[in-house]
């Protein structure tokens, strides 16, 4: 199959329409019949739920085309999962893990001519969405939703691919304690916007949030969580219930101790503790891992041992086996891999 002619060591993380994708409906009590669209607008009632009251989840999952030309997906059941918690929460109708693997696997394979070429770096991200679709005006739950995947192909998530991030302590908060920190939201990110247009006014690519009870622990990014090591060589990861779980996160735990015979540590971190680590990043399914090399708050400029021009070694060792786990040149761990075609 040929693929697209697009420069694809020149993408950036942007939104590329391509040209399939996949749309279901859910109205009186059950999910219809999925199908695969050409059309990349949405009709909805100006009173949905989404539109007034933000009743909206999402996900986001990368498309890999192999050495051999196959296409495959990573962990796409942990996506489906955290997705049928997301609407739990927000009293969403979930869609199952069959419908949503279903979804994505029509859809990929629909658009496999986008799924950037192995070797170049670039990915095909995958954004499966649900929201309140039919009119609402009291505050309750819409009572239509629309379950949707789109792609695009996309290149690093940060300008400037993986040299080490500056970020910013932030004085907003992201998630309240038993608030939506640890769903999918769209509002975790609406409401995200703001600080994260003072860190960038300010000449830093993300914000550090802490945790909104205290102010005292490392939480996570607006869209990624955190990823620190020890001087020893530990690898420490916050562990908080108002945090998204990362699926990158998850993995490179276990990558980090099965692979790399690393220790790992997932434990509440508190911010006076950042200063005494040798390595900083943060991971997500766009971010992959990209390093930070300082971390500035009001009262002190925390510069990161391993600089400002390049990864640490533990930090590279756990992207380049990620990386190669997700390109096919190594072996993953029994059920990570959904082949696609
Ligand atoms: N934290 C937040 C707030 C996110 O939006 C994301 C992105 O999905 C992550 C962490 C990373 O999660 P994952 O590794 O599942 O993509
Ligand atoms: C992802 O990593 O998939 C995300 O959803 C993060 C988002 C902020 C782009």
């Amino acid at each position: 199959m040929e693929k697209k002619n697009i420069k694809w060591d020149e993408l950036g993380f942007g939104y590329m329409p391509t040209d399939y994708r996949y749309c279901a409906e859910w109205k009186d009590g059950k999910w219809g019949e999925g199908k695969l669209t050409t059309e990349a607008t949405v009709t909805i009632s100006e009173c949905a739920g989404v539109l007034q009251y933000s009743q909206t989840g999402f996900e986001g999952l990368k498309a890999y085309t192999w050495k051999d030309g196959s296409i495959v997906t990573f962990r796409p059941d942990l996506n489906a999962q955290r997705l049928q918690s997301t609407a739990r929460r927000l009293l969403m109708p979930e869609v199952s893990t069959q419908m949503f693997l279903e979804a994505l696997d029509e859809t990929v394979k629909a658009n496999a001519a986008w799924v950037p070429p192995y070797g170049t770096g670039a990915t095909l991200y995958i954004r499966p969405f649900l929201f309140g679709s039919g009119p609402i005006l009291g505050v309750a739950p819409a009572p239509e939703y629309q379950f949707r995947l789109f792609c695009s192909p996309v290149g690093p998530y940060f300008k400037g691919g993986i040299k080490p991030i500056r970020i910013c302590v932030s004085d907003f908060d992201r998630a309240a304690p038993h608030g939506t920190g640890d769903i999918k939201a769209g509002l975790n990110y609406a409401m995200s916007l703001h600080p994260s247009d003072i860190a960038h006014k300010n000449g830093y690519s993300e914000n550090m949030f802490l945790d909104a009870a205290t102010r005292t622990y490392v939480e996570e990014t607006g869209g990624a969580n955190f990823l620190f090591v020890t001087k020893d060589g530990r690898l420490v990861t916050p562990k908080s219930p108002t945090i998204l779980p990362s699926i990158t996160r998850r993995s490179l735990v276990y990558v980090a101790e099965k692979y790399l015979g690393l220790t790992v540590e997932e434990r509440p971190v508190p911010f006076a503790e950042v200063k005494e680590f040798a390595e900083v990043g943060v991971c997500g399914t766009a971010a992959v891992i990209s390093p930070v090399g300082e971390i500035d708050s009001h009262d002190e400029k925390i510069m990161v041992p391993s600089g400002l021009e390049s990864f640490g070694p533990v930090l590279g060792k756990l992207r380049e086996t990620l990386t190669g786990i997700q390109n096919g040149d190594i072996e993953a761990p029994e059920g990570w891999i959904r082949k696609i075609c």
